[in-house]
């Protein structure tokens, strides 16, 4: 699988979907994905099955009996026998982080700006079974993987919601364009447009890949958390009482008072450069539990070394990382790289690019590297269980 896989039709290359399509309406783009997919799906049926039984990631079953319920999981055999005669649908959120492949596949939407991709949730549904008519307030791709499903969507729409708080299924949808999706086929939906699929036959499974849609607020939290965390402790912080007189009136917040302190806290807000800074670090955050599931062996250096001559190296799937200004930041961190030489720079530069986009560094690429300093930061690395030479899988 690489970014071959994808096969924009003729009349609807990448470039025309981010101009026409992209954040503006929904389109269906049959077979991108069809040769892959078939052959080689990134998940399977069993994948899903043994995946909902664990707490790994979070798992649930919406069915449908004379109302729509939810269960969430780990999900035991007994209740997947017991819904058996229902129409059900299993749902893994983050299954990208769980399985090499999955996270191979989930990064060929990287024609989308890194950052905007948020997890790749599974669905595997009995004939029938869907999660029921609703929107999101996120953009997402939905990818059909095995057998077919009907979609059907809705631009306007009633908002009521069925009853149960637990699911926001709509209550009056009425679909107003229809399509069949087969493997490979891909349909793409813009924030808030309506839609509900129904699996036409059993063992219909879905990758739903989810973009996120940062928020303002959020991200204002997150720079400030970061800023706070670097903010050192120093006598200029300190309240100068001797410049203020003591009020005559104990109900009085002197202006004296108000101004000196409302200066000294304009004084430690962020500037600039490190709320970019920031920014970026707090779009690489990652959720630490389920970073934890690479669990590599302590090795030496030399050992680590050897084991580099023949195998490639994954990421681990939980890793987020960009380049952003000559700097390398993953998982919330920085990396610093300003102590190496303009050409050690360069070296590293491309292999952690290629670690990012390809998700692994080749054998190949990793021959050529001669500098210890080089194949330290990449030690370092897998010390950090954030590349492996392992493939995940349950
Ligand atoms: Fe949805």
């Amino acid at each position: 699988m690489n970014h071959s896989s994808i096969n924009w039709p003729n009349d609807l290359s990448e470039k025309v979907f981010k101009q026409k399509y992209w954040q503006q309406k929904p389109v269906l783009v049959r077979n991108l994905f069809s040769k892959d997919i078939v052959k080689n799906p990134p998940i399977t049926q069993s994948e899903i099955i043994r995946i909902s039984q664990t707490d790994l990631v979070p798992t649930k079953c919406i069915y449908k009996g004379k109302a729509w319920h939810v269960k969430n999981g780990p999900l035991t055999p007994t209740f997947l026998k017991k819904i058996e005669s229902n129409c059900w649908t299993i749902l893994i959120d983050k299954i990208n982080t769980q399985l090499t492949y999955a996270d191979r596949f989930f990064h060929l939407f990287n024609f989308i700006d890194l950052f905007r991709l948020k997890d790749l949730m599974v669905s595997l549904s009995n004939k029938g079974g869907g999660v029921g008519p609703h929107f999101d307030s996120y953009d997402v791709f939905l990818v059909q993987a095995y057998g077919q499903k009907l979609w059907q969507l809705s631009h306007r729409f009633d908002r009521t919601f069925t009853n149960n708080p637990d699911l926001k299924i709509l209550k009056y949808f009425k679909s107003e364009e229809e399509f069949v999706l087969n493997p490979g086929d891909v349909l793409y939906l813009p924030p808030n447009v309506a839609h509900n699929g129904i699996a036409i036959q059993d063992t219909s499974i879905t990758y739903s890949i989810g973009l996120r849609t940062p928020n303002i607020l959020d991200l204002t939290d997150k720079v400030f958390f970061y800023h706070m965390e670097n903010i050192s402790f120093d006598s200029d912080s300190l309240l100068d009482y001797k410049k203020i007189k003591p009020s005559t009136n104990p109900m009085a917040f002197s202006d004296q008072l108000a101004n000196q302190i409302s200066g000294k806290i304009s004084n430690l807000f962020p500037k600039p450069a490190e709320i970019k800074k920031n920014l970026v670090k707090s779009i690489t955050e990652s959720d630490d539990e389920i970073l934890d599931r690479v669990g590599n062996n302590e090795i030496s250096f030399s050992d680590f070394h050897f084991l580099l001559g023949k195998n490639n190296l994954n990421i681990n799937p939980s890793m987020k990382a960009i380049f952003w200004k000559d700097n390398f930041f993953y998982n919330g961190e920085e990396l610093d790289l300003s102590t190496l030489s303009e050409k050690q720079y360069r070296i590293i530069k491309s292999l952690l690019e290629e670690l990012i986009i390809k998700r692994m560094i080749s054998v190949k690429s990793v021959s050529r590297i001669k500098s210890s300093c080089i194949l330290e930061i990449l030690f370092f690395l897998y010390q950090q269980n954030l590349v492996t030479f392992k493939h995940l899988s349950i």
